[in-house]
C-alpha cells in the first residue's frame, strides 16, 4: 500500500463518528460517480446518508455533471477532492492543481462499491459500449468492485430499447441498479425516471457491501404471524407473510452476525446462514424467545403476535354436528403474554447493552399510537408502518415507515423494498448499538 492510501485510510477512520470505546468496523470505502442529470442535485443528501453510515466517500463527476452539483459541495461533505478531470485541474483555467492527482487507478483500487448517481441514459450506454474517456468512465472500467446504478432520465428515455438493451447487458454483468422511481419528472413528463430517494440508494449500497458491521452479534429476530388454536384444526392468525423480518435475518447474516429466526406461520424459505425455530402460538413463540433471549445481543421482534387466544382450544375438532341447528359458537378470548414488553423489562432488570426493536402495524394514528406504544414497551426503537397503504405492511414486498425513537423523535423512510429496510434498520441498530456500548 502506498503512503498515500494509508494517510487516506488512517484519516477515514479519524473521520468515522462515534461515541463508544467498542473497536469499530473499518469504514467501507464507496466512490460515488455523479453523471449530468438533474437529479445529481440530491447527491450531496446521498454523501451525507453514507458518511452518516460510517462509510468513507469520495466523488467524481463527468464534466457536465459539475453544472449540476458543485464539486466543492461534495468535497466539503467528504473532505476529499471530487474532480471530474482525468488529466490536469478539474476547473480549465484554476491554479489549483489538487483534482489533478486523482489517480483513476487508485481510485477503482480504493473502492469497495462504486455507486453511479444519477446515472442518465449517456452514461449506461458508455459504461456498456466499455468506454474510458472521462474520469468516471474509467473508474467504472478500471475497478472490479461491485457497482451499483441508480438511473434517472426522462421515461421516455427509459423506456428506450436502446437503454433497456444498455440495461440487460449492464446487470448482465453484475452491475445492481436501484431505482428509477416513477413519478412527476424535472423535464415536465410524468412516468418512471427519477433516481431513488438518497435513502433508498445508502439501503442498495449496503445490501451491496454486504457489510460486516454485525460481526460477532448474537441477532434474534421474530417473523410472521401467531396462530391461536381454536381446536385441532382451525386457529386464529393474521396476514403476516414474515417477509419484513425474513429480510431482517437475512440482511444481519449477511452482515456477520449469528443469526436466531423464531418464525411464526409463513411459507418463507430460511434464510442462508439463519438458524430457523418454528413456533405456531404466541405462548410457543415466548417460550422460544425466552430461550433464545440468553446469548442475544440485539432482538429485533417483527412477528405479528395476536393479542388474544382463545381461552379452551379444543383437542378435538368441534363437528358442526355437535351445535344446535344453525347455531354458532361463542369464542372467549384472552390476552396473551407481550413478549417484546417482557424482554425489555428482563434486559433492563439484568443491566444488559442489547438493543431491541420492536414492530408496530397501524391502520390509522400511525405515528402517535407508536409513540405511546415505544414508553409502554420500552424498546429502544420502534418500526411503525401503516398496513391500510396496498403498497406497504402485510403481504406485500414494500414498506413505508416511521422509525420512532424513545424520545418520540421520528424519522421518515420513503416507499423502500423490505430488504432496503432492512438494511437501513441494521444500520440504525448498530449506530444505537454503538452509543450504549
Ligand atoms: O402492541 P402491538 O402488537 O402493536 O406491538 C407490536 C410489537 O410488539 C411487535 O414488535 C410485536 O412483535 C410485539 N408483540 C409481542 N407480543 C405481543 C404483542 C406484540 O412481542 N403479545
Amino acid at each position: 500500500m502506498t503512503q498515500d492510501r494509508q494517510d487516506r485510510q488512517s484519516q477515514d477512520q479519524r473521520q468515522s463518528p462515534g461515541r463508544s470505546s467498542r473497536k469499530r468496523a473499518e469504514p467501507r470505502r464507496i466512490v460515488v460517480a455523479v453523471s449530468a442529470g438533474i437529479a445529481a442535485y440530491k447527491v450531496p443528501e446521498l454523501v451525507r446518508e453514507l458518511t452518516r453510515a460510517g462509510h468513507a466517500v469520495r466523488c467524481v463527476l463527468t464534466p457536465r455533471a459539475t453544472h449540476f452539483v458543485s464539486p466543492l459541495v461534495l468535497e466539503t461533505l467528504t473532505g476529499h477532492p471530487a474532480s471530474s478531470s482525468l488529466f490536469g485541474t478539474a476547473t480549465p483555467g484554476s491554479s489549483d492543481t489538487t483534482a489533478a492527482e486523482i489517480d483513476h487507478i487508485a481510485l477503482a483500487d480504493w473502492a469497495e462499491l462504486v455507486i453511479v448517481a444519477p446515472a442518465t441514459a449517456d452514461l449506461l450506454a458508455r459504461m456498456t459500449a466499455g468506454m474510458a474517456d472521462d474520469l468516471v468512465t474509467a473508474v467504472l472500467l478500471a475497478t472490479r468492485a461491485p457497482v451499483l446504478v441508480a438511473p434517472a432520465m426522462n421515461v421516455n428515455m427509459w423506456e428506450h430499447p436502446a437503454t433497456r438493451a444498455n440495461l440487460e447487458t449492464l446487470r448482465a454483468r453484475g452491475v445492481r441498479t436501484v431505482g428509477p422511481d416513477a413519478g412527476e419528472l424535472a423535464c415536465g413528463w410524468e412516468g418512471q425516471g427519477r433516481m431513488s430517494e438518497p435513502v433508498a440508494i445508502a439501503a442498495a449500497a449496503s445490501l451491496a457491501l454486504g457489510s460486516d458491521s454485525l460481526s460477532g452479534e448474537v441477532v434474534l429476530v421474530t417473523a410472521g404471524g401467531t396462530r391461536e388454536p381454536i381446536d385441532a384444526v382451525r386457529s386464529l392468525t393474521n396476514r403476516s407473510s414474515g417477509r419484513m423480518g425474513f429480510a431482517v435475518a437475512a440482511e444481519a447474516a449477511r452482515r456477520g452476525a449469528t443469526v436466531v429466526l423464531v418464525a411464526g406461520a409463513t411459507a418463507l424459505p430460511t434464510p442462508p446462514g439463519v438458524r430457523r425455530v418454528d413456533v405456531g402460538s404466541a405462548l410457543e413463540m415466548r417460550d422460544a424467545v425466552l430461550a433464545e433471549l440468553p446469548d442475544a445481543t440485539l432482538v429485533v421482534k417483527a412477528a405479528a403476535v395476536a393479542d388474544f387466544r382463545p381461552a379452551n382450544p379444543q383437542d378435538r375438532k368441534i363437528k358442526k354436528e355437535s351445535l344446535a341447528e344453525g347455531g354458532g359458537i361463542q369464542l372467549e378470548l384472552v390476552p396473551n403474554p407481550d413478549i417484546l414488553a417482557e424482554v425489555c423489562r428482563l434486559t433492563k432488570e439484568q443491566g444488559s447493552h442489547r438493543v431491541i426493536v420492536g414492530f408496530a402495524a397501524e391502520s390509522h394514528d400511525v405515528i402517535e399510537s407508536a409513540r405511546r406504544k415505544i414508553a409502554r414497551k420500552g424498546c429502544h426503537l420502534l418500526v411503525a408502518n401503516d398496513v391500510s397503504r396496498s403498497d406497504a405492511g402485510f403481504d406485500v414486498d414494500t414498506n413505508a415507515v416511521h422509525f420512532v425513537s424513545p424520545d418520540g423523535e421520528v424519522e421518515d423512510l420513503p416507499l423502500l423494498s423490505k430488504d432496503e429496510v432492512a438494511a437501513h434498520l441494521l444500520d440504525r441498530v448498530a449506530k444505537i448499538r454503538d452509543g450504549l456500548r
